[in-house]
């Protein structure tokens, strides 16, 4: 085959080239560089059993905390320590506040027309706004998305009950993230999912076709032109299927659209949309504004994307060191009989009385983060990270995976202990080192915070209040090893759920 010549040639030429560069003196201020050659990078130096977040916590010992490769020709500076990663989010938010585009994330988001892939701009900034809005009119304090979630809890926990009655080992990542789904689904188009429905089906097996291909930095992103191979066409097929679905949902809301009530996301983005066409001076309609129906169907496939893959994966962390961990399992029940009772569910105004459980949330969020390179950002002009200096494109990865487990700010980073997250007697809740950012910060913070705090928060406390989960009779203790995607997914694995003792009859009213 010709290319394969052609690609042995230029690893030859730039293998001379290389050794000729590293004789040559480095620019002072440029961060430590893994070996590179034209066209394949540093592929060579990349090639690991490790998964890539592991891999780049361990290229530290050679490199420096901060050091930087390439990716094909893009240049790619890693970030391992939370002061310099506070610079590149907070100190410096707007500078490094671009995203990459590449084919993936393009085939994905027509193009970055979306909020988590999106070029830093008005267009982006105009739809976090209504996104941040939207959610805001659900948000804390009103009672509104308490309720959705609650309702969810319940059908969850009714779920539960009937594989304990029948002694059933359930697999609990369709109902986790069918439960998660219902409640983006009400947010964005004001519907949920019935268990077995065919529609619910399909979008799960899309979501994973997408988790396991999207932005995994793989060779199709790095190499397009050489690569066309099976993880493009499966991201296609599934995109397909996602695009599909999305904009059946899409003209049914169109059809009963209303000035008057907003419903959900979609009435509000649609709202934008129409008084920027009903609007005598906006002279550049839609697609310039950012408000063309490909935007909005981009960015609810967005909340989607980003909403429902990473909160279920949490839980399923949780669910994984919980039955790792049963002592803990204990702390949290006995917190929650002795501050909730079994008289009522819990609530989100429990939060602040139940701080075990919390602290256990936080603890999964560090130990397991489900996005331990958060997005990689891009830098928008010529700046700097610490003593280095960035050229403008610069690509920069936030290496959350070692910041979580840097063992000069956490004691023993491997262990889980919910109990570091406590002050010195218990009764409260503290971060004990500035190097946790499950969320990432500054200008390209997580849209979906606080919904899903409030999602890991009453989820949890529901089943714990009623179940004790363990491993089923004769299986292993789930690996707690993740699978590395667009985020980092525990193995399937089973869980037996017992009703607590009082609760065989008890069906407590929910919220
Ligand atoms: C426990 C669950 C979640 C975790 C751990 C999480 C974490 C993250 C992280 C680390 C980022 C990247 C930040 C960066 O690149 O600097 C992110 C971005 C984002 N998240 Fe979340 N997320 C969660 C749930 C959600 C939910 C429920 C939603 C939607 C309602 C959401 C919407 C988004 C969006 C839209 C972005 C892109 C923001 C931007 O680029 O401007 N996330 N999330």
């Amino acid at each position: 085959m010709p290319w394969v010549l052609c690609l042995c040639m230029f690893v030859l030429v730039g293998l001379a080239l290389s050794a000729l560069l590293k004789m040559a003196p480095r620019g002072p201020q440029e961060p430590p560089c893994l070996p590179a050659l034209p066209l394949i990078g540093s592929l060579l130096s990349l090639h690991s059993s490790d998964p890539p977040h592991v891999l780049f916590k361990e290229l530290q010992r050679k490199y420096g905390q901060t050091y930087s490769l390439m990716m094909g020709s893009h240049s790619v500076i890693i970030v391992n320590q939370h002061i310099h990663a506070k610079e590149v989010l907070l100190k410096k938010g707007k500078t490094f506040a671009g995203r990459p585009r590449t084919v993936t994330t393009d085939t994905l988001t027509r193009d970055g027309k979306d909020i988590a892939f999106g070029d830093y701009s008005p267009t982006w900034r105009f739809h976090r706004k209504i996104v941040h809005g939207a959610l805001c009119m659900f948000g804390e304090g009103s009672a509104s998305i308490e309720k959705i979630i609650c309702a969810e809890a319940h059908s969850l926990c009714s779920i539960l009950s009937e594989a304990s009655a029948v002694g059933l080992a359930l697999d609990l990542s369709p109902e986790l993230t069918r439960a998660v789904t219902n409640v983006i689904c009400s947010l964005c188009f004001n519907s949920s999912y019935c268990r077995g429905d065919p529609e619910f089906e399909t979008m799960l097996n899309y979501s994973q076709g997408i988790v396991d291909t999207v932005a995994k930095d793989s060779l199709v992103d790095i190499f397009p032109w050489i690569f066309p191979n099976a993880d493009l066409q499966l991201l296609k097929q599934c995109v397909s299927v996602r695009d599909q679905l999305l904009q059946r949902k899409y003209d049914e809301h169109k059809a009963d659209y209303s000035d008057h009530v907003q419903r959900d996301l979609l009435d509000a983005l649609l709202r934008a949309q129409r008084s920027t066409e009903n609007n005598n001076t906006a002279e550049f309609g839609t697609e310039a504004v950012g408000l063309s129906d490909d935007h909005l169907l981009m960015t609810v496939g967005d909340i989607f994307g980003a909403g429902v893959e990473t909160t279920t994966t949490v839980l399923k962390w949780a669910v994984a060191y919980l039955i790792h961990h049963p002592q803990t399992q204990r702390q949290i029940q006995e917190e929650l009989d002795s501050k909730v009772g079994s008289e009522r569910s819990p609530q989100l105004s429990d939060r602040g009385n139940l701080p075990y459980l919390e602290a256990t949330i936080r603890e999964v969020l560090r130990i397991r983060p489900v996005a331990p390179l958060l997005i990689p950002h891009v830098a928008l002009s010529d700046t700097s990270i610490g003593e280095f200096s960035v050229r403008k494109g610069t690509r920069v990865i936030i290496n959350l995976w070692s910041l979580h487990h840097d063992n000069k700010e956490w004691t023993n980073p491997e262990l889980f202990d919910p109990g570091r997250f406590l002050n010195s007697d218990g009764s409260g809740l503290m971060i004990p080192s500035p190097s946790y950012l499950p969320f990432g910060a500054g200008i390209r913070v997580c849209l979906g915070e606080s919904l899903a705090k409030m999602e890991l928060f009453l989820f949890l406390s529901s089943v714990l209040q009623r179940f004790t989960l363990s491993v089923p009779p004769g299986h292993c203790l789930p690996s707690l090893e993740g699978k590395f995607g667009v985020v980092l997914q525990p193995p399937k694995y089973r869980v037996n759920a017992t009703l607590r003792p009082g609760w065989e009859t008890n069906s407590c009213q929910m919220c």
